[in-house]
């Protein structure tokens, strides 16, 4: 029986500034979708009978030893791999069998087993990482919008909890200080993560120029300093100030927080899971919102299947079926 993955933060899977993964999930596994008319269940025969081991691998990788990683990055991490990701496992797990001089997968998923630190790595390795700043930009006004709304004297608690390498929970956070005209707005912001790799990058703050640029350079000014020597942003203190940054994998049983929370960003991670894990993660999140809190979620991930958990506002922003906002 394979251990569940350490919650332990730690760098040891951590990336460089640049490192984030950016591959799509496709499909479901498990799922019984067709394509063009052919049945999932006889595509999945089909592919397991072909091998694995191209001539040109390093290392070998049979359809089993896909089989079982699915299973377990399924397992532990809600993480629903589609068949056709065969490429994308084996190029990033062959660093760690290369780290662990291994000859096959089957070794490394037998160290797996036997080593519960390699977990944080196997995890770190076989996510997608993919955002930016102000992405999805209408959001950050509904949110700027919500902020001014805002009229009690008391913390403001924001949970961003796919926050990837930081540039979300930054444009929430300059979206506070922009909204209260201050450099410490009421605002405290919970940014949360599977990956403590990306965690890691997102205390550090600090991004290359193409990173930052698609923000107004007003915000780079007042928000980054510039290092001249080798041309990074780093997020000023008053900013990081705002944010946490915390472990928690939405798959697990627990959550080390406290809400309620005026707004929840789950956005372009639910897409990764399948329905009835969606519907899990959102009956948990229903309780944590406030009554005038607001889910946000990614443009392409529809949670209209928990109507009876939340009221969508449009622009894919939810809120509790109890809420009086409409
Ligand atoms: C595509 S990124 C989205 C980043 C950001 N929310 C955005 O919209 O730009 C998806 C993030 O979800 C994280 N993730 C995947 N499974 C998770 C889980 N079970 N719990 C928490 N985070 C998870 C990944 O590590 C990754 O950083």
């Amino acid at each position: 029986m394979l251990a569940p993955p350490s919650s332990s933060r730690g760098n040891s899977g951590s990336r460089p500034l640049t490192g984030q993964k950016d591959e799509r999930p496709a499909s479901t596994p498990g799922s019984t979708a067709t394509a063009s008319g052919l049945h999932v269940g006889d595509l999945t025969k089909a592919l397991k009978a072909v091998s694995l081991n191209s001539p040109h691998r390093e290392f070998e990788f049979t359809s089993a030893d896909f089989d079982r990683i699915r299973k377990l990055l399924y397992e532990h991490a809600g993480i629903a791999l589609s068949p056709a990701k065969q490429d994308m496992v084996y190029s990033r797990l062959a660093r760690r069998l290369r780290a662990h001089n291994y000859q096959s997968f089957a070794q490394y998923l037998q160290h797996l087993e036997r080593d519960h630190s390699e977990w944080e790595t196997f995890i770190n390795s076989l996510t997608t990482n993919l955002t930016s700043f102000f992405r999805e930009s209408h959001h950050f006004d509904i949110l700027s919008t919500q902020l001014k709304q805002i009229k009690e004297k008391r913390q403001i608690k924001i949970w961003c909890c796919a926050s990837s390498t930081g540039e979300e929970p930054y444009s929430l956070a300059i979206t506070a200080c922009e909204a209260f005209s201050s450099l410490s707005p009421p605002v405290q912001i919970l940014a949360s993560d599977i990956d403590t790799a990306v965690l890691a990058q997102g205390e550090q703050g600090s991004y290359r120029r193409d990173q930052v640029e698609r923000m107004q350079p007003a915000y780079i000014e007042r928000y980054f300093t510039r290092n001249a020597v080798d041309n990074i942003y780093t997020a000023r203190a008053e900013l990081r100030r705002l944010i946490v940054f915390r472990r928690i994998n939405l798959l697990s049983p627990i959550w080390a927080l406290q809400g309620a929370f005026d707004a929840i960003f789950c956005r372009n991670v639910m897409i990764y899971f399948d329905k009835p894990t969606q519907y899990g993660i959102l009956k948990r999140f229903a309780p944590l919102l406030r009554l005038d809190g607001r889910l946000y979620a990614g443009h392409s991930e529809s949670f209209l299947h928990a109507s009876d958990l939340l009221r969508s506002l449009g622009h894919t922003v939810y809120v509790r079926l109890d809420s009086p906002l409409r």
